[in-house]
């Protein structure tokens, strides 16, 4: 049986990405290794959204052909190839700086990997493929099944909104949304193997607007008549494409999740316009109160970027103060990182880093104090828990609540991959600890 080692980086997108090339190597006969060592394919997923998440690559590249070189002396064939959108932005460089690669594909060419692999020869040149061919990856792939009771579906990828520091519009291209029809019929695949929960995913999951249902909303209130699918969750949505329907559907149907993540980016409307993104900070708490109304209890995530060009410290301050305003439940926030090709990277008015790491600070330490906050405030309570991992301790399981918070708890192996109910005991800023309030599964 021949072997596939997989690495990713990056977003779910990337990881659903991923489980959808191990599918396409599974029909050539791979199966997956968590050991590089004896792959006979070495795969590198890679992102490109932040300039850190980027250099990663070519170190990694270099640990993996010390592994191709080794494998080479015992006479054992190996293929290196890198995927995703560092690919789609620098795949020539790559080739000419890596020399120990052998295949590069973009994000919308990974369906095609069977093939260039079949027909690969060293010999006749390396093999790049990295345009935005005109026909749809998942009319190529194969039918993908479940590996956790919570799996990703892509309904969407690519984007319109061009965010003046964002690589995506670039990466991933144009926005594109599945039929829900194939994405129905996708999550039945999902849930007859094991899902339980699904996570629907698109770089803009709420601009969605595929054949066979209205918005968002209407495609989620299809899905969750699907038997046996316990959960639906979405991500990442764009604040000012928020349609009412969506909003009603999580105070319509049970399954959806009490929780969206809402990026905002930054509480200040001058950066906000210099982002160019479609809203104001007036009109995010408007979207957040809508939500609020409907689900009260909804849990709000977002991601932050500091020392974006221009930023001042009174921007920042409007930051500080749209987060005490909103109370997140948790939140991803970065610096702003340069990219190239894109318009906010030759604007004059860059922040210092000193500044940049000042700022990250601080934001992070109050997004910590209202997690922590947020966390603390389960204690007590029971929950319904969806049991996905096994812990680093004995007999220990961990699984999300609703809200997406992490909950650990002592529990029987079987009831990995059930959803149960939980009492929480005690919170730390980035974890529960409960025990199980009683055996019974809930539904
Ligand atoms: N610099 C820093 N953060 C960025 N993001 C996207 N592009 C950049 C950049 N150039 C962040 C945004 C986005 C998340 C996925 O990554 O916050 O929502
Ligand atoms: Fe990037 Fe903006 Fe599109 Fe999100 S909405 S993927 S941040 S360009």
């Amino acid at each position: 049986m021949s072997k596939i080692f997989i690495k990713t980086f990056g977003c779910q997108m990337n990881i659903y990405d991923s489980a959808r090339m191990r599918d396409a190597f599974a029909v050539m006969g791979y199966t997956e290794t968590q050991n590089p060592d004896e792959a006979e394919i070495l795969l590198l997923n890679t992102c490109h959204i932040r300039e850190k998440a980027s250099e990663k690559l070519f170190s990694e590249i270099g640990r993996l052909n010390e592994i191709k070189t080794i494998r080479t002396e015992k006479g054992l064939s190996t293929l290196i190839i890198v995927a995703g959108c560092v690919v789609q932005a620098e795949g020539e460089e790559i080739l000419k700086r890596a020399h120990a690669v052998d295949i590069a594909v973009g994000p919308q060419n990974y369906h095609r990997l069977p093939e260039l692999v079949a027909h690969y020869n060293r010999k006749n040149g390396r093999v790049l493929e990295a345009h935005f061919p005109a026909e749809s990856k998942f009319d190529y792939l194969p039918q993908t099944k479940a590996t956790s009771a919570s799996a990703f579906l892509a309904i969407q990828e690519g984007c319109d909104n061009f965010c003046s520091y964002c690589v995506v519009p670039y990466t991933r291209g144009c926005e594109y949304s599945r039929s829900a029809k194939e994405i129905i019929s996708e999550a039945i695949e999902l849930v007859n193997s094991g899902a339980k929960e699904i996570m629907l995913l698109g770089q803009n999951v709420n601009c969605w607007h595929g054949e066979g249902a209205t918005d968002l909303g209407d495609l989620i209130r299809q899905i969750a008549q699907i038997d046996g699918l316990e959960r639906i969750r979405y991500t990442t949505s764009y604040p000012s494409k928020i349609t009412e329907n969506l909003v009603q559907a999580h105070a319509d149907i049970e399954k959806l999740m009490p929780y969206i993540h809402l990026p905002i980016q930054s509480g200040s409307n001058r950066i906000l316009k210099a982002m160019n993104r479609q809203y104001t900070a007036e009109e995010y708490i408007e979207i957040i109160q809508r939500f609020r109304k409907v689900r009260p209890d909804i849990a709000i995530s977002s991601d932050f970027i500091v020392g974006f060009p221009g930023e001042t410290d009174e921007d920042f301050e409007e930051t500080m103060s749209i987060v005490r305003q909103v109370g997140y439940g948790s939140s991803y926030s970065f610096k702003y990182s340069p990219r190239p090709g894109t318009p906010a990277a030759l604007m004059k008015n860059q922040v210092s880093e000193a500044v940049k790491t000042e700022r990250l600070l601080r934001l992070q330490a109050l997004l910590l104090e209202q997690q922590k906050k947020a966390y603390e405030s389960m204690v007590g309570k029971t929950v319904p828990v969806l049991l996905t991992e096994k812990g680093k301790k004995d007999g220990q399981l961990i699984g999300y609540t609703p809200y997406m918070q992490t909950a650990h708890v002592k529990a029987p192996s079987n009831l990995l991959n059930q959803i149960v109910s939980l009492k929480i005991t005690k919170a730390s800023a980035t974890s529960l600890s409960s025990e199980l309030a009683c055996a019974t599964i809930e539904k």
